[in-house]
């Protein structure tokens, strides 16, 4: 069989930096078994996404149910380049989150409309998707040079906080932001800040509250597809650490918490059992209908958004809806 061969790409153009992060105890296995001993039990959604989980989630965006990224994807495609105007001077492109990438070439065209070349600068916390994102990016723009940073945000940060940029575009699409708690929203916001200075922008995609079942068909899918993205949580803890989940001993469970204006999403036990795992030494119980609680993914009122950017050195200066105001693109001023 032929396969395409991938164009070589010069070493200038394109960097890849692992980072280590800085807790000197965090990763999978140490966070797994934290996880496994609290009550109730938690994982961190960070670990959804190594190879297959990244493009699980990929294939959630395709999903009728799942709005989100049509809408934003609606909304840069009608308003890059007023989104874009809104930063005065030459931009570089920092992107926290940035996955595929798929959604960034709408913002990446708009700025290559207004200057010769652009440096983006892409965090995420898989190599595996920054590397062929970036790839196919490069071969798309001959303008564009790439320096990537594969590791978890706060880790990104830190190391972007050492080198100094001119006019900064930080983007933090896909409505990411919905994954912290509000006082690690804060958190995340202000560190942000830290490595912009004023007048640079941060544009940030968040999913706006609404009625339940449109909430609830996101998350609970026909098809099964979140499910799985879900529960290969377990999967990559069988595969990494020598876990003995039966994936069909559990299942995904998803539902709307109006009160706390989130999604919440667990995996249940359907009996009672107990999983090993080899690396961890470690056996866990869990009764039936006993959860792990896998995610939360926050809703944003238009005022929450305000309210976060007043309170972490940033103004929210525009923002744009998609046509049936399902989702939010907001432009944040560094001030
Ligand atoms: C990537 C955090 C934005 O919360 O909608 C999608 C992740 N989880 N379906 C979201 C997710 C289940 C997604 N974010």
């Amino acid at each position: 069989m032929l396969e395409a061969q991938p164009a070589q790409i010069a070493e200038d153009k394109f960097s890849i930096h692992n980072l280590v992060t800085r807790e000197p105890r965090a990763g999978l296995a140490e966070d797994v078994r934290r996880g496994l001993a609290t009550k109730p039990k938690r994982f961190l959604p960070k670990y959804f996404y190594d190879e297959l989980g990244s493009q699980l989630f990929e294939a959630i965006c395709l999903l009728p149910e799942y709005y989100l990224t049509r809408a934003e994807n609606d909304i840069l495609t009608r308003y890059a380049d007023d989104i874009v105007a809104e930063v005065h001077g030459e931009i570089t492109l920092i992107e926290m989150g940035s996955g595929s990438a798929s959604k960034t070439r709408l913002i990446i065209e708009a700025l290559l409309r207004k200057q010769p070349d652009l440096l983006f600068i892409p965090v995420d916390i898989s190599a595996s998707a920054l590397d062929s994102s970036s790839r196919i990016l490069l071969q798309s723009y001959p303008q564009l040079s790439i320096e990537a940073y594969a590791g978890d945000y706060f880790a990104g940060l830190a190391e972007l906080e050492k080198t100094t940029r001119a006019r900064t575009l930080a983007l933090f699409l896909g409505s990411n932001i919905s994954n912290f708690d509000p006082d690690e929203a804060l958190k995340f916001l202000r560190a942000l800040r830290q490595v912009l200075h004023a007048g640079d922008a941060l544009l940030l995609g968040a999913d706006l509250k609404k009625d339940r079942a449109t909430l609830e068909a996101a998350y609970n899918d026909a098809l099964g597809v979140t499910a799985a993205f879900n529960l290969n949580v377990l999967a990559r803890i069988n595969r990494e650490l020598g876990g003995s989940f039966d994936l069909r001993g559990f299942q995904h469970h998803a539902f709307y918490n109006e009160e706390l204006g989130r999604v919440e999403i667990y995996i249940e036990s359907t009996r009672d059992q107990t999983v090993s795992i080899g690396q961890l030494e470690m056996e866990v119980q869990f009764g039936k209908g006993e959860q792990i609680h896998t995610e939360n993914s926050y809703k944003y009122a238009l005022s929450d958004i305000a309210n976060l950017a007043a309170e972490t050195g940033f103004r929210r200066a525009s923002t744009w809806l998609d046509s049936d105001e399902r989702f939010s693109s907001n432009l944040l001023l560094a001030v």
